[in-house]
């Protein structure tokens, strides 16, 4: 859990109260991460709904945080824009369809939030997250190092919990992390993996797990969820709360998150040191040659899907 806040004017803006911006709400006010929290929906009943059932939190964990509906302009004044707006599968429409509907959502929003607060952080958490968090960098008018999408972090957290359950390990003694495109395409940086800097496979008999096995599993949680109840909301939830502490508290943690990487002019997730500036550093982790090229085939794949959509 992050420290109380000791920021007394920090504000934290969520655009889209839906399942994952309510998550998202619910663990920052648990983590007293801001002073106060804006809700934002075009879905006024949703919203203000939400704000009630939010406000209940802060009352009952005596945290002080206020929540309230807000306006897309008053959300581009806040420290930090978290953007959770996004609309679920239509009936009968394809990827694609989806895709070019969300970019639109998004390219709304973001419109309505111009010109943003000059030092604000904006954090992109809906879906395709590279592909919107490219997009959103292009229309916010900020620079590239307060613009970034929560990327693989939560992959990395998923995975590392998965491996500490099948090697009897702590979660928080593993460093390892799931890099590139969040999806189908991510890569798992085993190379680097390494248990207080011992590297993961000296540590650990492989004999009880196997990597492969493990990616995949980490892969397809997310859509395991998904049909299971609809959405995943509280594991996004809680790592977009983490990174809003790491932004607020300047805390360096290292992180990995889907920033612009200028080699190949879209953003995906590599680790970076997070602060109140946004991302204050790039940290180049030693990766296998299978692993570049695999994090470089899915950096094309969405570079080409970016120059073929309607942005
Ligand atoms: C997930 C969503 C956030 O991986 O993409 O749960």
């Amino acid at each position: 859990m992050p420290p109380p806040s000791t920021n007394p004017t920090a504000r934290i803006a969520i655009v889209g109260a839906g399942q994952v911006g309510g998550a998202v709400a619910y663990a920052l006010i648990l983590g007293s991460v801001a002073c106060e929290l804006l809700l934002i929906d075009v879905k006024v009943d949703l919203r203000d709904g939400q704000v009630r059932d939010l406000s209940d939190v802060a009352y009952a964990t005596g945290g002080g945080m206020r929540v309230r509906a807000a306006t897309h302009h008053e959300a581009g004044q806040c420290d930090i824009v978290v953007i959770t707006a996004g609309s679920k599968y239509g009936f009968g429409e394809t990827s694609i369809q989806h895709m070019q509907r969300n970019i639109s959502v998004i390219r709304n929003v973001v419109k309505a939030m111009t010109p943003f607060r000059s030092d604000a952080i904006v954090l992109v958490v809906s879906n395709p997250v590279d592909l919107l968090t490219s997009i959103v960098q292009e229309l916010a008018g900020l620079p590239k190092s307060q613009v970034f999408g929560s990327g693989t972090f939560l992959d990395s957290v998923r995975l590392r919990g998965l491996l500490a359950d099948k090697a009897g390990v702590a979660a928080n003694s593993i460093q390892l992390f799931v890099l590139g495109v969040h999806g189908d395409c991510q890569v798992v940086a085993w190379s680097s993996a390494t248990i207080h800097g011992i590297p993961l496979d000296k540590v650990l008999s492989p004999d009880g797990f196997s990597h492969d096995e493990l990616a995949q599993e980490c892969k397809e949680r997310a859509e395991n969820i998904f049909h299971a109840k609809g959405a995943t909301q509280f594991g996004v939830g809680s790592v977009v709360a983490s990174i809003c502490a790491s932004i607020l508290f300047d805390k360096r943690d290292v992180r990995p998150i889907s920033h612009f990487q200028p080699e190949f002019g879209c953003c995906f997730s590599l680790p970076v040191i997070l602060g109140r500036k946004g991302i204050i550093k790039t940290i180049k982790i030693p990766l296998g040659s299978e692993e570049n090229a695999a994090i470089a085939r899915s950096a094309e794949r969405l570079k080409s899907t970016l120059e073929r959509i309607d942005t």
